[in-house]
């Protein structure tokens, strides 16, 4: 039983940091955080440049009070369609005895407790996205991406959360992820990662006095110093960029059988 317990404390703090295949981090806080949660929170991102194919997913975490399971959301490329840009949109909780009622989401998180919620549309790329996660009372969130040029949004998801959860706490990290790796792969991926380049802003939220900063982005997981990985403060935030124009992500897979 101390054997089960320890090992769950270690699950949960696995989603309280970024899973070590991701490639790069960063984090963000937020000043003047009430003890019992913030109500909403805004994290712009901006894919300003990636190959329209999916594996890319440009995260944000977020934690409740009361909960020790993250929240994601965040931005994916997709394969054009009819000639036109496709984003698709996550909302996520990975907290057990989450609910959901929303035609955008299922129950069930990377295969372990929660709700997963995806929209897909006509995304611009190197536009701005307000991501929008906000409350509507009785632990019920609700995911938005908001056009910060058009002002259209889109409905990710909601979901409801145990009613021991408070609002959003103070800090969290962001991650890139080149998802097709989350399975292993062999030594020689490193230098097949395709491009990307995006900003993550510094988040916002309509609790006043409030002042959130995104810091700047640091390379982990097992290709560091391998992708060309740079990153630099902007006016509204953090760019990030790694990977090769050109490549596609996928692997020779004999090559990968020799390496085993
Ligand atoms: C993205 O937009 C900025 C400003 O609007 C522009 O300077 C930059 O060249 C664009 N980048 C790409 C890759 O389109």
């Amino acid at each position: 039983m101390k054997l089960s317990s320890s090992l769950a404390v270690i699950a949960s703090l696995i989603h309280l940091v970024p899973t070590t295949v991701a490639l790069v981090g960063s984090t963000w806080s937020m000043t003047n955080v009430p003890l019992t949660g913030l109500l909403d929170i805004t994290f712009p991102m901006t894919i300003v440049e990636a190959d329209h194919i999916s594996g890319y997913y440009f995260a944000q975490q977020f934690n409740f009070v009361g909960i020790a399971d993250v929240g994601y959301t965040g931005l994916q490329p997709r394969p054009d369609s009819n000639g036109q840009a496709v984003l698709h949109a996550a909302f996520s909780s990975f907290a057990a005895g989450t609910t959901t009622t929303d035609k955008n989401c299922s129950p069930g998180a990377d295969g372990g407790p929660g709700v997963s919620c995806s929209v897909e549309w006509n995304g611009v790329y190197n536009r701005t996205y307000n991501i929008n996660v906000k409350t509507m009372g009785n632990h019920n969130w609700v995911g938005t991406v908001i056009d910060t040029l058009t002002g259209t949004e889109v409905h990710i998801g909601s979901w409801t959360l145990p009613a021991t959860s408070g609002g959003i706490v103070s800090s969290q990290y962001g991650f890139v992820e080149w998802y097709p790796w989350n399975g292993g792969q062999p030594s020689n991926h490193c230098a097949k990662l395709p491009y990307q380049q995006t900003i993550f802003g510094n988040p916002s939220t309509t609790h006043a006095g409030s002042v959130g900063t995104q810091a700047l982005s640091y390379e982990y997981g097992d290709c560091v110093g391998e992708v060309a990985f740079h990153t630099e403060a902007v006016a509204y935030g953090a760019e990030n960029n790694c990977g090769f124009r050109g490549q596609t992500g996928s692997v020779d897979v004999k090559f990968a059988m020799q390496s085993c």
